[in-house]
């Protein structure tokens, strides 16, 4: 298990008739995967959110295969800079590039090419977990041409096909939250430097025609524009597909290039659907470690540089109690509603520390001026009254000069009822009701 994103995930459900397939699927993955056996992680944002005393004592613990290749801290860290290992006769090095962004105390991401200056070139598999850019993963390929494979931790959206490296490398991503296995497999051909996917070629080629047809279409166009003005925005049009053809061509063209000898490789997705069976031993790691987050619970958790545990936040949020003895009618209708229990749900899964869940299940996350970590949270765990109604310390103190907004819009609902996180279920008109304080 190669992983380049976040430890913890959500699973997702899907579609009932497709579940025996993904299950023969899933068991014929762990049982053939020839470089299975081979285990290493990028510990991401997401992880040194937490500080990394703390993930150190936890990857320590729990024996997570973390590797990092460019962090520089005032003392050396738990986990390795390089995982070298060995399967069927084929020599892998896998390398965790962090980005420059990324900020965790006393430490300090440093220039990638120069923590892997020493990759090995040749016959061994050169693997690099990225939480980079793509420009940065591209240049980096470009000065470490022993680089074989970039695997992009957390993209938005898995790519379906490996992109070619400038190095004649492949960079390849599994989406992020664990919702994509991707399985990558290969043959090696001696001599050659490249790789090549099959699939890349294709996709490139596909993308080239369309662009074409596009350009012959707006050739259409302006052929039978009825005015000069009309012609005019057409001509724009075609230069924009013009040049974007003579990229996908030249791109196209890179990828003939590297025709030559190239090493195969084949990487697939499949979906990780609750359906899926865990992964036993896997499962029972992930499972500790969440365990052991949970048991830090807010203000005792030892977990910044000092030793010291957070302070608790005390800003222009005051939480829901605060409101309660002024406008308990209120109070007890939201008592009644899920939002008042959004944080026990967390909990009920072990993920109330998980940087992908906590901000939507507690209250002022989405404000500069909130809480800016899940254990400094106190009274503002769950979705309470300034969620919709905005920070209430001011008000608090000078209800009348002070008020807060009367009637939060949808749109302060569609920060956390995101169409994505909530499957698309939310819907204004029957949402609203649900939660308002009066009857409808
Ligand atoms: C800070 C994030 C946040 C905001 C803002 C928010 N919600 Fe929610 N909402 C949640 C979460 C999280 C849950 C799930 C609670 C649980 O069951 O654990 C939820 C649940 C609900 C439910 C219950 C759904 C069901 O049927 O189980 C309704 C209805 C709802 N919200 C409506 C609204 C409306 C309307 C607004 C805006 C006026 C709003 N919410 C604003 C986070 C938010
Ligand atoms: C973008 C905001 C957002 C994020 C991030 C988020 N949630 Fe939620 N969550 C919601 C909303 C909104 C609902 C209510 C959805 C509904 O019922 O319509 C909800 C409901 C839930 C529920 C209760 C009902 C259910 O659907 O099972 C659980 C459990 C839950 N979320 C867990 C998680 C976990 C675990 C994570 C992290 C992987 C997470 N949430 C991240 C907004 C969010
Ligand atoms: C999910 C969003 C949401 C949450 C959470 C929420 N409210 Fe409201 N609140 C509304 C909406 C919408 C209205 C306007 C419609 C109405 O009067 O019910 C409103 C109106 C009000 C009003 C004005 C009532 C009036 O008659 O003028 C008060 C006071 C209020 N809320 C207090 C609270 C308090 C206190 C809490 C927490 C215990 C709370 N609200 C939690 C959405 C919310
Ligand atoms: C010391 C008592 C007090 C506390 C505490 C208090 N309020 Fe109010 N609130 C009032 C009064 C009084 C009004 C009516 C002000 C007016 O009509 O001018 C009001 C009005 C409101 C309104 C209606 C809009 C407005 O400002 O007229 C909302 C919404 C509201 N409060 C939400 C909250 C929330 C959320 C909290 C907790 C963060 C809170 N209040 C805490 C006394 C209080």
């Amino acid at each position: 298990m190669v992983d380049a994103g976040n430890l913890l995930y959500k699973g997702r459900a899907v579609p009932e008739g497709e579940r025996a397939e993904r299950e023969a699927k899933a068991r014929l993955i762990a049982e053939t995967t020839p470089w299975g056996g081979i285990d290493a992680m990028l510990p991401a944002r997401g992880e040194f959110a937490l500080g990394r005393a703390f993930v150190e004592a936890v990857a320590t613990e729990h024996k997570l295969p973390y590797v990092v290749s460019n962090l520089e801290c005032g003392t050396p860290m738990a986990w390795p800079t390089v995982i070298e290992s060995s399967k069927g006769g084929v020599n892998f090095a896998i390398y965790g590039v962090v980005s420059g962004e990324l900020s965790v105390p006393a430490c300090r991401a440093s220039d990638p090419a120069r923590a892997l200056a020493s990759a090995p070139a040749g016959d061994t598999v050169v693997i690099v977990l990225s939480d980079q850019e793509e420009a940065q993963d591209l240049a980096l390929a470009t000065a470490v041409p022993a680089i074989d494979f970039i695997v992009v931790a957390d993209a938005a959206s898995p790519f379906r096909v490996p992109e070619p490296l400038p190095n004649g490398g492949l960079r390849l991503s599994n989406g992020s939250r664990g919702k994509m296995l991707g399985v990558l497999s290969g043959q090696l051909l001696p001599g050659a430097t490249a790789w090549r996917d099959a699939g890349t070629r294709a996709a490139k080629a596909a993308e080239v025609d369309s662009a074409r047809e596009r350009l012959s279409e707006v050739d259409r166009r302006i052929r039978e524009a009825p005015d000069d003005k009309a012609k005019e925005r057409l001509s724009r049009q075609r230069e924009f597909w013009e040049t974007r053809l003579a990229k996908l061509d030249a791109e196209l063209a890179a990828t003939v290039q590297s025709a030559g000898p190239a090493h195969e490789a084949q990487n697939e997705l499949v979906a990780l659907g609750d359906d899926v069976g865990e992964h036993a031993r896997t499962h029972e790691r992930v499972q500790a470690v969440k365990a052991t987050l949970s048991e830090a619970t807010p203000m005792t958790q030892g977990a910044v540089e000092s030793g010291e545990p957070p302070p608790a936040y005390s800003g222009a949020f005051v939480g829901s109690e605060a409101c309660a003895g002024c406008h308990p009618a209120e109070t007890a209708q939201w008592k009644g509603t899920p939002h008042a229990r959004a944080w026990a749900s967390l909990e009920a899964v072990n993920r109330q520390f998980d940087a992908d869940c906590w901000r939507c299940h507690a209250t002022g996350a989405f404000s500069p001026e909130g809480p800016g970590e899940p254990r400094s949270l106190g009274g503002l765990v769950n979705v309470g009254c300034e969620s919709c109604h905005g920070a209430g310390r001011d008000h608090m103190l000078s209800p009348a000069e002070k008020p807060l907004v009367v009637n939060p819009p949808a749109s302060q609902c569609t920060q956390c009822h995101d169409k994505k996180q909530d499957d698309g279920r939310f819907n204004e008109a029957t949402y609203r009701p649900k939660v308002v304080h009066s009857s409808p």
